[in-house]
């Protein structure tokens, strides 16, 4: 089955090239817009920070009364990379490549680029597809005549202690300004609109849907389905592809960096990372002084951080989605910052940056987002007991304690003071009997 898309693409391919036999091998229309516009940003490119998601991958988790939950419909397991996956990669890193050559020499050095994935198995595997056809060995690094491939490093650290990429982390203060968000009117008015949906995928699923993210997770399973061209249950052909079971899932994207606060706690770790990256950069404090940083991670990566920055329209990034930071610095040794997206084949346009436009000051992007910017997110991730309900800080106890001191100081005090009246008192009759 992986060969057929190949084969279409190669078909279509050769059908788009007898339209254009005139300019056979120039690039399209838009490509050309696109690339013109990125040549018009003023400054010359130092820098390009990448963030994509994983490829194409099995589903993670089917639901009970799934037909299709059975591993053996998904020879290579839950949630992995499947070929079609690598492929793309593959073909992102040669399109990675072409578009960043003037950063990367061709040879494979290690001051020059740095890659870094979630400790996840699809987004390792993604990293290192799309590192093959970022760096097919030349010269005197091809090792071994038959591999078109050599082993690049692709760093990683274990979820739990990953604030920055995997953004999974324990952080209190998120989960307190997350409950709250879900009490609010506007979710609770969300919610209810949905409620008929939830119980109708939950009744026929076997699996209670109790967020939207339960809803999305579904969805998924029936996207990859769909994909793979496994027949739906009727229950579920009836949701599946409709506006509501759309929009519930993309919206589900958006609830993690829906406030400001959310955003700065979810979004703002990695969001920080990048443009303290782009102005060490800039300041010549990189060591190594590499060009280019390569993050592998996933769909929610990509949402998120497109919220963080006020760019986030409602959908569910796609394989290989993949948001790219450049900086350029002008004449005057100003650092310029664009935002790409690129979600689809087409070549990507430079993202309207809010307030700023498309080629943005770095100080201004540190100005724009300040309230994103989390200045110690170990620190403000601590709840304070002034956030905290009663039975949650246990007030109740520590109240109680606390009044029992402060009754018990009182009380000392108001003895202590009746003492030295006295004694007071005392002296002062004496004094007056010596006088
Ligand atoms: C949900 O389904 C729609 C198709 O109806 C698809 O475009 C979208 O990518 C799916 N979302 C997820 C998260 O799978
Ligand atoms: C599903 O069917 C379509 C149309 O026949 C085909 O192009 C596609 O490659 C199939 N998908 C898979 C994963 O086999
Ligand atoms: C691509 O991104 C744009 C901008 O966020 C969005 O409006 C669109 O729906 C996305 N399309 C796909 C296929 O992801
Ligand atoms: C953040 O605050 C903690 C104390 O809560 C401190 O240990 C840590 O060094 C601080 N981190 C930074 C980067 O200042």
């Amino acid at each position: 089955m992986g060969k057929y898309p190949h084969y279409c693409v190669k078909a279509l391919f050769f059908l788009c090239s007898c339209f254009h036999l005139g300019h056979a091998f120039r690039p399209t229309y838009v490509e050309e817009e696109a690339q013109g516009v990125r040549a018009t940003l003023p400054g010359e490119l130092k820098f390009v920070h990448v963030i994509f998601r994983h490829g194409d991958r099995m589903p993670v988790d089917p639901y009970p009364t799934d037909p299709w939950n059975n591993r053996k419909y998904w020879p290579t397991g839950w949630g992995q990379l499947t070929n079609r996956g690598k492929q793309q990669h593959y073909e992102l890193g040669k399109w990675l490549r072409k578009r960043y050559s003037s950063l990367l020499d061709a040879r494979y050095d290690r001051e020059q680029v740095f890659v870094q994935s979630t400790d996840v198995d699809r987004t390792l595997m993604s990293a290192q597809s799309n590192l093959a056809g970022l760096y097919e060995p030349v010269g005197n690094d091809v090792w071994n005549p038959l591999i078109k491939w050599q082993p690049i490093p692709v760093h990683s650290v274990p979820e739990k202690d990953d604030p920055v990429l995997a953004a999974k982390a324990p952080c209190p203060a998120f989960d307190y300004y997350l409950e709250n968000f879900k009490a609010s009117a506007e979710f609770q008015a969300k919610w209810a609109r949905y409620k008929d949906l939830f119980d109708y995928l939950g009744q026929n699923s076997g699996r209670p849907i109790k967020s939207f993210m339960d809803a999305q997770y579904f969805n998924n399973t029936l996207f990859i389905e769909t994909l793979y061209n496994r027949t739906l249950p009727e229950w579920a052909q009836k949701v599946y592809g409709g506006a509501d079971l759309t929009y519930v899932s993309n919206f589900a994207f958006s609830i993690n960096t829906y406030t400001r606060q959310l955003a700065r706690l979810k979004g703002g770790p990695l969001l920080k990372d990048v443009l303290t990256r782009l102005e060490s950069k800039h300041k010549k404090q990189l060591s190594p002084d590499r060009s280019v940083f390569i993050y592998s991670a996933h769909d929610t990566t990509i949402a998120n951080m497109l919220n963080t920055l006020k760019l986030f329209q409602l959908h569910s990034p796609p394989y290989t989605a993949c948001i790219m930071f450049e900086l350029r610095v002008d004449d005057n040794n100003r650092p310029l910052v664009s935002v790409f997206y690129k979600n689809t084949t087409a070549e990507p346009l430079p993202m309207y940056i809010p307030g700023c436009g498309v080629s943005c000051p770095l100080s201004k992007m540190y100005a724009l987002y300040e309230d994103v910017l989390p200045e110690n997110w170990t620190d403000e991730c601590k709840r304070s007991t002034l956030t905290m309900t009663y039975e949650e800080a246990n007030l109740g106890a520590a109240t109680g304690i606390l009044i029992c001191i402060i009754a018990a100081l009182l009380c000392v005090s108001y003895g202590l003071m009746i003492y030295y009246r006295r004694r007071d008192y005392n002296m002062h009759t004496s004094y007056a009997q010596m006088a």
